[in-house]
């Protein structure tokens, strides 16, 4: 067993039941070391960064805990750039890291973040450095750091784009791994717009269905799966069906697990009002009930779904409330808040395994 550091992006309590709910998947056992906002500390056995980093949205970077810097640089230039990004304002270490590459005849440059006051480095910054981790007064070696741009070519150059109307990939990314699929499952999304969740479970070798009611949903899905199997070297299956996901138990026989972000009331441009949020609902209700009534017929393991929480002009709260829709087969852990900073509703998340 090795110490890794895994630190955590955005969403902290999220970050950490993605990963917790991604090591159970992948039968990694660990033992938790340390657990705060910035980082976890875990004890596994060896790990292969790089494709953790890959599967999951709510992590930045990974290292491993090192005692000294000796064979901290395994590379073969003369010339690096390092980095020393300390997240606990711990006494820096880097006049002991320039001392080590003096030592080893490296010419070393030290490469600080551009915002100002941040003693760490960012993803984006941290790409092409050597990097040390100080956090509470430990050293970790970085393995892996987060690439934000595979997520904007996915996002940004697939054929067909619904900006308004489609998840992000980051979200789409936590809840396939919070709904614990396993390689070659098949996962379903009743509401698959324009495919984001189908297209980054492919990429996780899950074998997909999507449900939309627009035939030119389905069409989009097409087209952006077809896109991504030119770039990409995808095994598992797909298929595509119009149809009203209140009918999914009619369409499909069994699924693994079913990943959606369903309708959620009409595209708002500033905060409604309490009259219009209980319109909204109103709508919403009947559907989130016969969804899952249906989908609960042939789930095999577990359903992770979005509702929606509305903040009204008046700055009251509303949230669809859809426990009573859970049949005695099933049982809800309790919904995760997820926000963002642009967005004029909140979200929750639930998770409704099989018992
Ligand atoms: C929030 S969007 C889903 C976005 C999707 N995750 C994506 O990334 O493109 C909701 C989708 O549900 C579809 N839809 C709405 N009501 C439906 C229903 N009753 N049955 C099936 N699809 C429905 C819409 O056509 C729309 O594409």
């Amino acid at each position: 067993m090795k110490s890794y550091i895994f630190i955590l992006g955005r969403d902290p309590e999220l970050s950490r039941k993605e990963l917790f709910a991604y090591l159970k998947t992948q039968k990694l056992n660990y033992s938790v070391q340390d657990s705060s906002d910035i980082a976890l500390i875990l004890q596994l056995p060896s790990i292969n960064a790089n494709n953790l980093i890959k599967d999951l949205a709510g992590i930045q970077k990974i290292g491993i805990e090192i005692d000294s810097f000796d064979n901290l640089y395994e590379g073969t230039k003369n010339k690096v750039r390092f980095a020393i990004s300390n997240y606990t304002n711990d006494k820096s270490m880097v006049d002991e890291l320039k001392n080590y590459f003096k030592k080893e005849g490296i010419k070393a440059t030290i490469k600080k973040s551009h915002h100002e006051d941040q003693e760490y480095l960012t993803p984006s910054e941290a790409s092409s450095v050597v990097e040390v981790i100080q956090y509470k007064n430990k050293l970790f070696k970085s393995l892996a750091i987060f690439n934000p741009k595979e997520y904007k070519i996915r996002d940004l150059q697939r054929p067909v784009q619904r900006p308004l109307h489609t998840i992000s990939i980051r979200l789409a990314k936590f809840l396939i791994n919070l709904s614990e699929v396993k390689k070659n499952e098949t996962l379903l999304d009743p509401f698959c717009g324009i495919g984001t969740i189908l297209q980054e479970s492919l990429l996780m070798n899950i074998n997909v269905i999507g449900l939309d009611k627009e035939k030119f949903c389905i069409e989009a899905s097409k087209k952006n799966i077809a896109w991504l199997k030119s770039r990409y070297n995808i095994q598992n299956s797909y298929n595509l069906i119009q149809s009203d996901s209140r009918n999914s138990d009619k369409k499909i026989s069994s699924v693994d697990v079913v990943v959606t972000e369903p309708y959620m009331g009409p595209f708002m441009k500033s905060f409604p009002t309490e009259i219009e949020i209980k319109k909204i609902l109103s709508e919403l209700v009947p559907l989130y009930r016969e969804l899952l009534i249906s989908l609960q017929k042939i789930t095999k393991k577990n359903i992770v779904v979005i509702t929606p929480l509305f903040r009204a002009k008046s700055k009251r709260h509303f949230k669809l409330n859809i426990a009573p829709f859970i049949n005695s087969h099933f049982q809800a852990d309790s919904p995760i808040l997820y926000t963002t900073p642009t967005s004029k509703m909140h979200r929750e998340i639930w998770i409704i395994r099989r018992k």
